[in-house]
């Protein structure tokens, strides 16, 4: 893992190859490192998310860049057939799920048009190369009436909860993330989200991909944000 703090935020394929590389570089204590800088609340947003999605039981959910599994999980006991994609080998083989899964990218997914009824992401939006083209992508995947539930980042509106979330998240997290797992991943990672466009602009391109009524919610105060919608 090779991007250092105080340079410029990669783009194109060397992004792709840093974010790779980053997350093999901390997948052995990515849940302790994620249990620990949320208090724990990020299985209760990962809940929400499979909640929202609100599909039949067996549906088949894509959970894309599913990491250690731990959305799969959720799916699962929500009683949802999961199916999880990521391209770091080593976060797939930390992987404590039983649901299948498939290393590739998830901007070229080895599948056929429309064959799945739900996609979960959860806190990998500001990872990929190009936000508008996954949505592309997810809308070519999933059936019309499919459902989307695609969690990330966010920062509070409240201007109060706003300060303390970012001195919490740009000074305590790197030394959290420091101390438990990898000083330079975890101080790249909050500057990750200078990588996710604002909300609305996400939710219009959602719009353009095809999913109409697609709209956010904020968890916990706004610190984390929860897209969905349906693929009309
Ligand atoms: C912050 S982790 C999130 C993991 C998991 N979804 C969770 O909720 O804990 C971001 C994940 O996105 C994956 N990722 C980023 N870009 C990707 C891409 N283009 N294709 C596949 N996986 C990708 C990374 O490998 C990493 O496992």
């Amino acid at each position: 893992m090779t991007a250092r703090a105080d340079l410029p935020l990669p783009e194109g394929e060397e992004k792709r190859r840093v974010v790779r590389g980053l997350f093999d570089a901390i997948s052995g204590r990515y849940d302790l490192v994620n249990r620990v800088m949320t208090l724990g609340m990020d299985m209760g947003w990962r809940r929400r998310a499979v909640r929202e999605l609100r599909l039949p039981g067996r549906s088949l959910v894509l959970d894309l860049a599913c990491g250690t599994g731990d959305l799969c999980r959720e799916l699962q006991r929500g009683g949802y057939l999961a199916v999880g994609f990521d391209f770091s080998h080593g976060m797939l083989a930390e992987a404590t799920t039983t649901a299948p899964l498939v290393e590739a990218d998830v901007l070229r997914l080895p599948l056929r048009h429309a064959n799945a009824d739900g996609v979960t992401c959860g806190f990998a939006l500001r990872n990929v190369v190009d936000l508008a083209s996954f949505f592309d992508e997810i809308a070519r995947v999933i059936r019309p009436g499919g459902r989307i539930a695609l969690l990330d980042a966010s920062r509070p509106d409240n201007s109060m909860l706003r300060a303390g979330h970012g001195f919490y998240f740009s000074r305590v997290v790197p030394v959290i993330g420091g101390l438990l797992s990898n000083p330079t991943a975890y101080a790249y990672l909050p500057r990750s989200m200078a990588y996710l466009p604002p909300a609305e602009e996400m939710l219009e391109m959602l719009r353009t991909a095809g999913f109409a009524d697609a709209m956010r919610l904020q968890l916990s105060g706004g610190i984390t944000q929860l897209l969905v919608g349906t693929r009309m």
